[in-house]
This record gives C-alpha cells, sequence and structure tokens, in this order.
C-alpha cells in the first residue's frame, strides 16, 4: 500500500466529489458575467478584416470610442491606412486559417470583431466555403484567403481558449437565401430573425455554418456571447447604393443596403451592451437600414417582383420601406439605423 492509508482515501474521495460538485455548478449556474463589465474606455479589441471595407469602418469607430484595437488581416497594411490611426491600433499580418497564428494573435484581448471572410461565392464550388488542395501528397490550403468556415471556427475556439467572451461576428443577409441564389424563396415580409435560412450556394452557407459554430460553442463555453450580425450590402450611402446597384441583381437583394459606418456601429454595440435579455448565449441579428435604395414604392416593387409573398400580420408597406425588420438589433443591441452615422465624413 502507498503512502495514503486505506482510511484517508474515502475522506479524500468524497471531498473530491463534493468539490466536482462544486466546481460543476459554479460553472453552469446563470450568472450573466458579461452584464454591464465591458466598454470600457481602455478595451482591447481585436478586429479581423480590419484592411476589409466594413473592417476599416470599424476600426475607426472602435478608437473613436477610445479602445485599443489590434487590426488583424491576411493582407499587408496599406501605408495610407496607417496614416491617422495613432498608438492605440496595432496591426498583425495573420494568416487565420491556422489555429496557433490565430490564438497568439487574440492574446490580451477582451472582445473579437470578427469580419474577415471572403464575400462572394465566385466558382459556386468550394472557394469560399472551404477550400483546399493536396500539394506533394499533403492536405494543404490554396493560396487565398478563402475557407470561411475554418477560420469562423479558429477564431471561436481561440476565443474560448482565451477566455474572451464578447464575440460579434460578420454574417451575412445571405444566410437566409438572396441575392447569389438561382431563385429565392421568401415565406413572408418584412424579413426577420425567424425566417428560415435555407442556402442554394457556398457563400450563404458559409454563413449559416458560422451561426452553427457559435450556437455550438456557447454550449460547452457557457461565459461567451456571440453576436452573429447578418448586414446587407454595406455602402457609404444609400445614394451610392441607388447609384452602384445592378439592376438584374437587386430585386433578389430585395433593394437593401446598410451605411457602413452604422453597420460598423452595431459591431461595437454587439461586444460591449448588455446581453441579459438575450433568449440564448448566440444570436443572429438583421443589420440593414430601414428603407429600400429604390425609388419606387416597395408596394409597387413587391406587386411586380414578389406578388405571391404574404405580408406577416400587423405590417404594412409604406413608401420606401425595407424588406428587412431589425426591431430584434434594436431591442437587444440598442442599434438603429443612422444615415449619417458620425464617422462617415473620415476619409479613406
Ligand atoms: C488611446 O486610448 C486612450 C484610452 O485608453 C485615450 O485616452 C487616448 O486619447 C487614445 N489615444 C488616441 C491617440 O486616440
Ligand atoms: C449585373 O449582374 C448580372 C448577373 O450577375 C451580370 O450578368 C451583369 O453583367 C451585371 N451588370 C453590371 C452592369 O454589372
Amino acid at each position: 500500500m502507498g503512502p495514503l492509508q486505506l482510511k484517508y482515501q474515502l475522506p479524500l474521495l468524497l471531498l473530491f466529489v463534493a468539490s466536482s460538485f462544486f466546481l460543476y455548478f459554479q460553472r453552469t449556474s446563470p450568472v450573466d458575467t458579461n452584464t454591464g463589465t465591458t466598454g470600457l474606455p481602455n478595451m482591447k479589441v481585436a478586429i479581423t478584416g480590419s484592411n476589409g471595407r466594413v473592417g476599416k469602418r470599424v476600426v475607426l469607430g472602435a478608437l473613436a470610442r477610445g479602445y485599443h484595437v489590434v487590426g488583424i488581416d491576411h493582407s499587408a497594411l496599406a501605408t495610407a491606412d496607417d496614416r491617422d490611426l495613432g498608438a492605440n491600433f496595432t496591426f498583425l499580418q495573420t494568416d487565420l486559417r491556422d489555429y496557433d497564428e490565430t490564438l497568439k494573435a487574440f492574446e490580451g484581448c477582451e472582445a473579437i470583431i470578427h469580419l474577415a471572410a471572403y464575400p462572394d461565392p465566385r466558382d459556386y464550388k468550394v472557394v469560399v466555403h472551404n477550400r483546399y488542395s493536396v500539394v506533394d501528397g499533403e492536405l494543404k490550403f490554396n493560396q487565398g484567403i478563402h475557407s470561411n468556415v475554418v477560420i469562423s471556427w479558429n477564431i471561436l475556439r481561440a476565443a474560448a481558449e482565451l477566455g474572451i467572451n464578447r464575440i460579434a461576428q460578420a454574417s451575412s443577409v445571405n444566410a437566409i437565401n438572396l441575392v447569389y441564389s438561382q431563385q429565392p424563396k421568401f415565406e413572408f415580409f418584412p424579413i426577420d430573425e425567424t425566417h428560415p435560412t435555407l442556402p442554394d450556394e457556398p457563400y450563404g452557407l458559409s454563413k449559416v455554418i458560422m451561426e452553427l459554430q457559435a450556437d455550438t460553442i456557447v454550449r460547452r463555453f457557457k461565459d461567451m456571447r456571440v453576436a452573429s450580425l447578418r448586414l446587407h450590402w454595406s455602402v457609404p450611402s444609400r445614394a451610392f447604393a441607388t447609384q452602384k446597384a445592378n439592376a438584374t441583381l437587386v430585386k433578389n437583394d430585395l433593394w437593401g443596403y446598410v451605411q457602413e459606418d452604422s453597420a460598423a456601429e452595431a459591431f461595437l454595440l454587439a461586444i460591449t451592451q448588455p446581453t441579459d435579455k438575450w433568449p440564448s448565449a448566440s444570436e443572429a441579428f438583421f443589420i440593414t437600414a430601414p428603407d429600400t435604395m429604390h425609388y419606387k414604392e416597395t408596394s409597387e416593387l413587391i406587386k411586380e417582383h414578389w406578388p405571391d409573398v404574404p405580408l406577416k400580420d400587423g405590417k404594412k408597406l409604406d413608401g420606401n420601406i425595407g424588406l428587412f425588420d431589425c426591431s430584434k438589433a434594436k431591442e437587444l443591441l440598442g442599434w438603429v439605423h443612422n444615415n449619417d452615422a458620425p464617422s462617415s465624413s473620415v476619409p479613406l
């Protein structure tokens, strides 16, 4: 018999069992550790895809709030962007398809805003979703920035590993099946988060999977809160959207858009607002303008293009009202679309 005598073993075993229960219930108790504790001026936030169109706006918004920003992108920082970002901005050129690199990049951060992704199905095959190939007998990711679902899991899992509990990730209106689909099928207007997400193409699928990854990670890491923001076409202004829209495509896109700085604000709210009213720890939100970018009245557009889609009870299509209902984002994130969002005058 070892040094531990039998008479000590039973009490030790009981102590072990008791402490296990204690730890178990501590971990699973419904304490919302996130309420009102984030958003301090010196908070350190990682922003992936920081060189991207929306990413740049989020970086500016975060710096304007006094946050310390770690900008992360696969491409080198363009010198023009380096210009005015100041001492509170650090840039890391990182391949987020590599889990260890991802872990290293997020060290010391308190929140993550994840925007890095390839934003378009391109080949309608594998490029965006999960691109890889066999090189010299080894499975390797191809050159390029693709592999949305690999990156999104790396980010969530690295956050869990580092105890980073607030994450906002860029999903897309295409999660429901929209502009890239062969023929979208809408169950009702206006579209809200109860609408089915049934994409027929790899970009929308990568967004649905990203939302499922978030649902999955919060089951195991119970202090994490993940907001998946389903952004519409992000543009500097409604006038820009009207001017640049592709007349063939906008019908399937439901003539939507979102002002880019207002979209950026949604990400900042999603990592700082209290989460105690969220129905679950992982929630999706539509983030679009409340109007369409079309000059025609919405009821007219619907009569012409989507005459068979029913209106939800109690909803009316006044004027140029948009076909997405963002009241969930208003209620739970305090987000309201703003066409004159504060930093839109900042040149890039
Ligand atoms: C950097 O952040 C601090 C708050 O943490 C703020 O007081 C300071 O003004 C910021 N500096 C710049 C250059 O924005
Ligand atoms: C509009 O989109 C269609 C379908 O993808 C494409 O064939 C066409 O070239 C686009 N038009 C313009 C002006 O970009």
